[in-house]
C-alpha cells in the first residue's frame, strides 16, 4: 500500500485496531494523527508511532467543529472509535431472566449512541464537505459482524452498528460523484482492550478464535485500494476480507 502525501486521521487511533491501522499508515507513506479520549494511551501511542496524537471526544460535534477548524484538511479519515456496553453487561452478574437491555443505565445508552454512532455522524459530517470540495478521499468506518448477526450480550452493541452500516450505505452513492470512497470495516472479534474477560469467556465458550489486529489491518488496506463505495468488507478468523456489496440503489440518487 502506497499512500504517501495522504494526510490520515484515525479515531481512536491510541489502542488496539486504531493504533494498529495507524501504525499501518505510517509505514505506507501517510502522515498520520491520531485522536482518543484515553490520554495516558494516547501518549505512548503517539510517541511510539511518532504521530500527531489528540484528544478528541467524537461524540462531541462542537469538539470536531474545533478539531477540523484547527486542521488541515484529511483525504483519508477512519471512524474507527467505539465502545461495547459489556463492562455493565458481559462483566456484570449473568442473570439469564435480566437482559442486558432492561439492566443498562439510561447513561451507558447515550455513551454507547454517543461514541458509536454520534461519532461516526459527527466525524462524516466533518471531514466530508471538503473531500467533495477536493474531489478525492477515502472514509473508512469500523462497524462489525454484528451490523449482520446478532450479538445477544449486547444488543445496544449491535444496534449502533447496523445504524452506522445504514449511514455508509447511504452515504456512499452521492460521494462516489465526488469521487470520494466510504467502506465499513466487519471484524468478528480481535484481541483488544475492547474485549473484556468475560467477553472473552463468552466468545471461547463460542469456540471463536480472537483474530490479531493485522487482519483488520489487512482489511482496511484492501478497502482503500479496492475502493468499492458502500461496500462492507467482513473480517473472520483465517480467511482474507469478505466483500459484502451493497445491492443497487433503486433510487435516483439526486431526486428532483
Ligand atoms: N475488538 C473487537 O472484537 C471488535 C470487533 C468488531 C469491531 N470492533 C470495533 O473496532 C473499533 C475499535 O475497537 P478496538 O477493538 O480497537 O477497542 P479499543 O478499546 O482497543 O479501542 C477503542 C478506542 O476508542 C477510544 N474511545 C472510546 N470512546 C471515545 C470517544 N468518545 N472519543 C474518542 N475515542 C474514544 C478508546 O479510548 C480506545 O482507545 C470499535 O469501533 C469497535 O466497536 C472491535
Amino acid at each position: 500500500m502506497n499512500l504517501s502525501g495522504r494526510n490520515a486521521l484515525v479515531t481512536g487511533g491510541a489502542s488496539g485496531i486504531g493504533a494498529a491501522v495507524a501504525e499501518a499508515l505510517v509505514k505506507a507513506g501517510s502522515t498520520v494523527t491520531i485522536v482518543d479520549i484515553n490520554q495516558e494511551a494516547l501518549k505512548a501511542t503517539g510517541a511510539r508511532l511518532n504521530v500527531r496524537a489528540e484528544v478528541l471526544d467524537v461524540s462531541s460535534s462542537e469538539a470536531w467543529a474545533d478539531f477540523i477548524a484547527a486542521h488541515d484538511h484529511f483525504d483519508l479519515v477512519h471512524l474507527n472509535a467505539g465502545i461495547t456496553t459489556h463492562r455493565n453487561v458481559l462483566d456484570g452478574p449473568t442473570d439469564p431472566l435480566s437482559p442486558p437491555l432492561v439492566r443498562m443505565t439510561d447513561d451507558e445508552y447515550r455513551r454507547a449512541i454517543g461514541v458509536n454512532v454520534d461519532g461516526v455522524v459527527f466525524g462524516a459530517r466533518a471531514v466530508i464537505p471538503e473531500m467533495c470540495e477536493r474531489r478525492t478521499g477515502d472514509i473508512v468506518v469500523t462497524a462489525s459482524v454484528a451490523a449482520f448477526v446478532p450479538i445477544p450480550p449486547d444488543p445496544i452493541y449491535g444496534l449502533t452498528k447496523y445504524a452506522v452500516s445504514g449511514l455508509v450505505k447511504s452515504l456512499s452513492p452521492r460521494l462516489a460523484e465526488y469521487g470520494v470512497c466510504i467502506s465499513a470495516i466487519c471484524p468478528g472479534f480481535v484481541d483488544t482492550p475492547l474485549i473484556g474477560e468475560r467477553a472473552r469467556d463468552w466468545i471461547a465458550e463460542l469456540g471463536m478464535p480472537l483474530m490479531k489486529t493485522q487482519q483488520v489491518v489487512d482489511a482496511v488496506s484492501t478497502s482503500l485500494i479496492r475502493r468499492v463505495n458502500g461496500a462492507h468488507w467482513i473480517v473472520l478468523p483465517d480467511q482474507d476480507p469478505i466483500l459484502h456489496e451493497q445491492a443497487t440503489v433503486p433510487f435516483p440518487t439526486n431526486p428532483q
